[in-house]
């Protein structure tokens, strides 16, 4: 792999990714960036990349589902590898509106397939960047392996779905050359704060309410994105051609366990304003429609094939994110001055 096109490079886990692969990976290629730049993606996540590594980051500003674009870059900057992290990924605004997420997850996957076709002499991988949500919904027992049936629940993890079938098909049907990777919960840095924990973090630093859905019973299975980006790259290195490899951090937490533990910390790391500990902000709100839940993964196969494991636990991860968030509100009022609202799901939990 000499030039690898990173799409949706500006968003949470693309930008820790860019990152990691040209400052500590070994990779000592090229890596040229296309985003849309939605409300999700900003440059900013890349700030001092491009002076950093002159010569080896483009950046690409553009629309998956433009395939004339997509094919003109492909040639013009003779990419031999694709890495697929763009998407819409919030659950919460599938339910409130789907079309995005058909139209870039699906139709945007499609696109990069059919580009990746028709470039196929030249490109050694396209790499797919998926979620275990695909697979559903586990009871209290129970773990998602690579064998799972997909049995999507949300407009998000559905358009997943689709996106991850068509890239198995382009394999079976084209012998396009393929990986996928299926991932847990990330958090960490520069994560677009209406996802849980940067949510919470910023709303409890800020004395504001906690709005945890339903009784707060559901499990989500938490992975540090430096390490989620650890097993992209040795998928992409190492992992065999057609295989899916699933991806998590052996760290089950229920919600409201996680909702405490940030007030907690947070108690320590920003003390007092004086009216007692965070966990007052706590609240209980309208559940999710369709809320999972829990996920969790069982991670062997990468494990045992790659030799990849978190190196992250939840609270040393955790506490890097909280200090993060807190050292960095300059990048949290700028994300935050678009159409954006920190809690979007207000659409329906009011309701
Ligand atoms: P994100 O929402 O933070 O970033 C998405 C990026 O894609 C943004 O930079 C956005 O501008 C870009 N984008 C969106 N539509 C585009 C389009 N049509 N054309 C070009 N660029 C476009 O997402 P994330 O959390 O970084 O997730 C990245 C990928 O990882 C997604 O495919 C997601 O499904 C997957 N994933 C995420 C998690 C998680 O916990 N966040 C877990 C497992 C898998
Ligand atoms: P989220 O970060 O949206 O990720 P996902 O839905 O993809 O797992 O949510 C993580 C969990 O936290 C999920 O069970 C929903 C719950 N949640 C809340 O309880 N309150 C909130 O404000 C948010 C955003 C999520």
């Amino acid at each position: 792999m000499h030039t690898i096109l990173v799409t949706g490079g500006c968003g949470f886990i693309g930008s820790n990714f860019i990152r990691y692969l040209l400052a500590e990976s070994g990779f000592d290629g090229c890596v040229v960036n296309l985003d849309k730049l939605t409300y999700a993606g900003n440059p900013e996540n890349l700030a001092g990349v491009e002076e950093r590594f002159a010569g080896r980051y483009r950046f690409v500003k553009g629309d998956i589902c433009d395939a004339a674009l997509v094919r003109e870059t492909l040639r013009r900057h003779r990419i031999d590898a694709i890495c697929h992290f763009a998407a819409e990924s919030h659950v919460d605004r599938s339910i409130v509106g789907p079309g995005a997420f058909i139209e870039t997850n699906v139709q945007g996957t499609f696109t990069l397939l059919e580009a990746a076709r028709e470039h196929a002499a030249a490109l050694s991988l396209f790499h797919h960047v998926s979620t275990d949500e695909v697979y559903g919904s586990l009871g209290p027992e129970g773990y998602f392996t690579e064998e799972t049936p997909y049995r999507p629940n949300s407009p998000y993890s559905a358009s997943k779905a689709a996106s991850d079938h068509l890239v198995r098909a382009y394999h079976h049907t084209y012998d396009l050359p393929v990986t996928v990777s299926n991932c847990s919960n990330n958090y960490g840095p520069y994560q677009f704060p209406e996802k849980l924990i940067p949510l919470m973090i910023l709303n409890a630093a800020e004395g504001k309410p906690l709005p945890v859905y339903g009784q707060g019973r559901n499990v989500r299975d938490w992975l540090h994105v430096a390490d989620h980006c650890r097993a992209v790259w040795a998928v992409m290195q190492r992992g065999r051609r057609g295989e899916t490899y699933a991806v998590g951090g052996r760290c089950e937490m229920v919600n409201l366990d996680t909702v405490q533990l940030i007030c907690d910390l947070l108690d320590e790391m920003l003390p007092g304003d004086g009216r007692g500990p965070r966990r007052r902000l706590i609240g209980f709100v309208k559940d999710r429609p369709g809320h999972d839940l829990r996920y969790a993964i069982d991670c062997r196969k990468i494990e045992a094939e790659l030799g990849w494991r978190p190196l992250e636990t939840f609270e040393s991860g955790l506490r890097k994110t909280i200090r993060w968030y807190l050292d960095n509100r300059e990048w949290v009022s700028r994300v935050q001055s678009g159409e954006y609202q920190r809690w979007i799901a207000q659409q329906y939990h009011q309701s």
